[in-house]
């Protein structure tokens, strides 16, 4: 489904991924960990473009992104992303956070998407806070609507960078089941998480990136109880 090759990227003289290859394939829950600065956050931007590589190429349903006949918006909605701090508007309400990027795209028409929008909210039930404000809404509550606005968009794959760090511990648990039971319903998803407890069960491959370089990969059985690399069990003694 997502296939990046040999993609390297830097700021200024960091060079920050260093010549990365990975592929996703359909219905796969990979995890990337990894100290922070190693670069997860900037592969995950890379991978839907957010963040142009240096070199190399990221095809997605073997469309090359930097091709100038692929309209990247369109993938993007293909490619829903949550982030660490919710990224929802503050001056408008979670019914309009949610409707906001498919009609103002016009790939829905207003009614539509707040049909939509109203039924995933009810599968989070979170019905009765459409018309709140985010101010209005738990860090937990603001997490599971940003998830649900990026699958209104019936995302093929979604991309989540650290979407619980941001959050106190007793509202971890709501979003990671939603992540859970999404990836049951057969969502393809690339994570970047440092919650390992949800890893290990979530996982169906994980990533072990360093400086910019994958380290390791495997299951998370292998990644977790038979780690090889000793950079690898180094940082699984700190986070555990
Ligand atoms: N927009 C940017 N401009 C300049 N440097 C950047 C930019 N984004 C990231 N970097 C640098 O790239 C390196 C990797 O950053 P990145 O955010 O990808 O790390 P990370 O693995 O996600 O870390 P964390 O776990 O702390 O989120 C860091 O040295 C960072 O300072
Ligand atoms: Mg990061």
């Amino acid at each position: 489904m997502l296939e990046a090759k040999n993609i390297s990227k830097s700021f200024g003289k960091n060079l920050v991924l260093k010549n990365i290859s990975l592929t996703v394939e359909e219905g796969e829950r990979l995890v990337i960990i990894g100290p922070s600065g190693c670069g997860k956050s900037t592969l995950l931007r890379c991978l839907n473009y957010i963040e142009k590589p240096n070199k190399g190429k990221v095809l997605f349903e073997g469309r090359d992104l930097s091709d100038s006949r692929v309209d990247i918006n369109k993938i993007r909605m293909k490619m829903g992303m949550v982030f660490q701090q919710f990224n929802l508007f503050p001056h408008l309400t979670v019914l309009e956070n949610m409707i906001l990027a498919p009609t103002k795209l016009k790939i829905m028409r207003d009614e539509e998407a707040k049909k939509k929008a109203i039924s995933l909210l009810e599968s989070i039930d979170l019905k009765d806070k459409k018309d709140f404000y985010p101010s209005q809404l738990s860090g937990g509550q603001k997490q599971r609507v940003a998830i649900v606005r990026a699958m209104l968009m019936d995302p093929k794959m979604m991309l989540f960078d650290e979407p619980t760090s941001a959050l106190d511990p007793e509202m971890i648990g709501e979003v990671t089941s939603l992540m859970q039971k999404l990836g049951d319903d057969g969502m393809t998803m690339v994570v970047v998480s440092h919650e390992m407890n949800f890893v290990k069960n979530f996982a169906t491959r994980v990533i072990f990136m360093e400086n910019g370089t994958i380290i390791e990969e495997g299951s998370a059985d292998q990644i977790f109880n038979h780690p090889k690399n000793d950079r690898l069990k180094e940082f699984l003694s700190k986070v555990a």
